[in-house]
């Protein structure tokens, strides 16, 4: 799936060694639920390896976030162990501040309604990361709640705000917008 500037495809394992360099970060670990601080050896291949499963099971995998064919970050609508299917992503450091979070998170959503026909997507960021809350709003995802959310890199759990998005609220948003590019 392209945007106006992004391409999401499937991850390779050709990208464990770019994946490797943007995640050994502590500003990126410190804000997901399961990436590894530090980043092991070969924690990127070992991930790699799993996506082909998730797929087959129907879980979906995540996406690479390229930008003019480098790889820049990670998105992904997976279906949890609960039935849920969470929105997640991150970027490399320098790549933030630039709106390619919402870009990608957005078009991840289309990806969870339009071809995995989800009905509700669901979200959510440790209270801390700002950010973050920004992005899902951006992308229409709204407040449900607040839980513990684990932190691997930490080796705590972290107050974190919920989110979701209802399918009606998606259709809602699209036309919405074709509606602002026909005026
Ligand atoms: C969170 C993250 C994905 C944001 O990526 P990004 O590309 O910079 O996000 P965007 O530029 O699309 O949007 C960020 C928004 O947050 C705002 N923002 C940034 N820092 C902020 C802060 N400290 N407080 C409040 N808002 C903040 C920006 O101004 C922007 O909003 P705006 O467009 O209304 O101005 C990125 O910083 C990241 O990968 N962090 C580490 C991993 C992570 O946190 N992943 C998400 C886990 S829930």
């Amino acid at each position: 799936m392209t945007t106006d500037r992004l391409t999401l495809r499937w991850l390779i394992p050709d990208d464990a060694q770019r994946l490797t360099e943007l995640a050994s970060n502590w500003n990126v670990a410190r804000m997901l639920a399961r990436l590894p601080y530090p980043y092991p050896e070969n924690g990127a291949e070992d991930w790699l390896a799993t996506h082909a499963d998730m797929r087959t099971r129907g879980h979906g995998s995540p996406y690479a976030i390229t930008l003019a064919g480098t790889l820049i970050g990670v998105v992904g609508v997976e279906r949890m162990d609960d039935g849920r299917v969470e929105l997640g992503y991150w970027l490399g450091e320098p790549y933030w501040g630039h709106g390619y979070a919402t870009e990608a998170a957005k078009a991840a959503t289309h990806i969870g309604f339009a071809d995995l026909g989800v009905g509700t997507l669901t979200s959510g960021h440790f209270e801390e990361n700002a950010a973050s809350g920004r992005v899902l709003q951006k992308c229409g995802f709204r407040y449900t709640g607040t839980s513990m959310r684990p932190c691997l890199a930490r080796g705590e759990d972290m107050a974190s705000v919920d989110l979701a998005m209802t399918r009606d609220a998606w259709l809602a948003g699209l036309v919405a917008s074709a509606t602002l590019q026909v005026a």
